[in-house]
């Protein structure tokens, strides 16, 4: 199994690109379920992700191709499978986002449930609770979400937490819904807006993405278009880090500076300096850095997603700061493996406390979830002396070739096969 292999004590400098968002790509490929048309999808990352909802695509019976330089063709005339099946779900919790359009244009789907992960419960009742409200029957049979409509009808739908996918979901199902549907405290990530966009071109009444109450009227077909994904915010705001962390100075190109607000206004009170360009921002890193609280929020506040990353940052920090999870119980397994590299943290409950300023020795770490893996890489850059991480696969799954693009910044760092 591959290893990253860090050498720490190197400051980062240069400038580095950022590729398409993993979480906006995602749904952008489940939605070729909805037309029987060529969905031509560009900036796609070529990650471990992308090319697991490839296969479930084409497992479904969907013409599905992806090629490295970031195009993607989809075609969906006809499926020969309603199901998404466990052993493809397990390792990719966003396959569920086949479950809304599937539904829509084929009346049944079935998919299988996503169990608990390394991060928290993570249920899906609220998808589930959606496609009900617009018509259809869901039941829980072997491990499986079964759904089936005559014809899916326009709901109000309130949610009572703010999911991400299930946003996604509800939106793409009720595209070819009778009558109009409202979603209220629907999710308003850039995600979300760029899949109303995608919809948009292929021919959706939608408007309000991007606030908390989203209207969809339905439409009978949707058409192909041609749509470019939005860049990875996480990405970028992960090599943010990366220079804040090593006192760098790093331009950090083809991004949306606007859909990382919180992260860089964050980054900027720990002492970082940011300078903003329309589709770029430069960081460079203070000494010292400032210790500074945190909580995570959903969109537009700061994002669990980069809540790992952050506290890698902190423990680097003149004093101390506190970090509240908000958005999933249990995503603090980084903590134990930064402990184990001299970092100072305790965790109660939804809160970590980090003590700054200890030097972090490197060591063998293991990672149990993509953003926790890159937060270790980020900590091994200013580790004295070498850091091994394993279980490399969870930051293949959502980073492209990042321990190329930190090289190429000037980090020693690289991938033992
Ligand atoms: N929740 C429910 N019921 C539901 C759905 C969600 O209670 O039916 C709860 C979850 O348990 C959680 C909260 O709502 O406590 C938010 O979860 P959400 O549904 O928004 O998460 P998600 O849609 O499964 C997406 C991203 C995650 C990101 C979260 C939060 C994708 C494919 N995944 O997940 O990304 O952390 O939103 O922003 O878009 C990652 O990229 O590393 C990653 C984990």
């Amino acid at each position: 199994m591959d290893k990253i292999r860090v050498i720490g004590g190197r400051r980062l400098e240069g400038s580095v690109e950022i590729s398409g968002a993993k979480n906006a790509a995602l749904p952008a490929m489940a939605a070729s379920l909805l037309t029987t048309d060529i969905l031509y999808l560009e900036n796609i990352p070529y990650v471990r992700d992308i090319l697991t909802c490839r296969k479930l695509l084409q497992q479904i019976g969907i013409d599905a191709e992806v090629r490295e330089n970031g195009t993607a063709e989809l075609r969906a005339a006809e499926i020969r499978s309603h199901e998404a099946p466990y052993e493809l779900v397990k390792t990719m919790r966003a396959a569920i986002l086949v479950l809304g359009p599937m539904l829509a244009r084929w009346k049944k789907a079935r998919v299988s449930l996503p169990g608990g992960c390394a991060i928290g419960a993570r249920p899906v009742n609220l998808h589930i609770m959606g496609l009900e409200r617009m018509g259809a029957r869901c039941d829980v049979v072997h491990g499986y979400i079964e759904a089936s409509a005559e014809g899916l009808h326009g709901s109000y739908i309130l949610m009572d937490t703010v999911t991400v996918t299930g946003t996604e979901n509800l939106m793409m199902a009720a595209t070819l819904a009778e009558g109009e549907t409202i979603l209220d405290n629907a999710a308003c990530e850039p995600e979300i807006s760029d899949l109303a966009g995608l919809l948009r071109s292929m021919g959706a009444r939608i408007d309000g993405d991007g606030t908390r109450t989203i209207r969809i009227e339905g439409v009978k077909e949707l058409h192909g278009c041609r749509h470019r994904i939005i860049p990875d915010r996480i990405e970028a705001g992960t090599f943010a880090v990366a220079a804040a962390i090593t006192r760098g100075d790093v331009k950090v190109c083809n991004c949306d500076p606007q859909h990382l607000a919180a992260v860089l206004a964050q980054l900027g009170q720990t002492g970082a300096e940011i300078v903003m360009e329309p589709d770029s921002f430069r960081v460079r890193g203070s000494e010292p850095i400032l210790s500074r609280n945190v909580t995570t929020q959903p969109y537009p506040a700061f994002p669990t997603d980069m809540q790992a990353q952050y506290m890698a940052l902190m423990t680097q920090g003149d004093g101390t700061s506190v970090i509240t999870e908000t958005i999933f119980e249990n995503r603090f397994m980084h903590a134990l493996e930064m402990i184990r590299m001299g970092a100072d943290i305790t965790i109660d409950g939804r809160q970590a406390i980090i003590k700054g300023g200890k030097p972090l020795t490197g060591a063998r770490v293991l990672a149990s979830d993509l953003r926790a893996s890159a937060s270790l890489v980020l900590a091994a850059l200013v580790a004295q002396g070498e850091t091994w991480i394993d279980r490399v696969y969870h930051l293949d799954r959502g980073y492209y070739h990042i321990e190329e693009k930190l090289a190429r910044l000037g980090a020693n760092i690289e991938r033992i096969v």
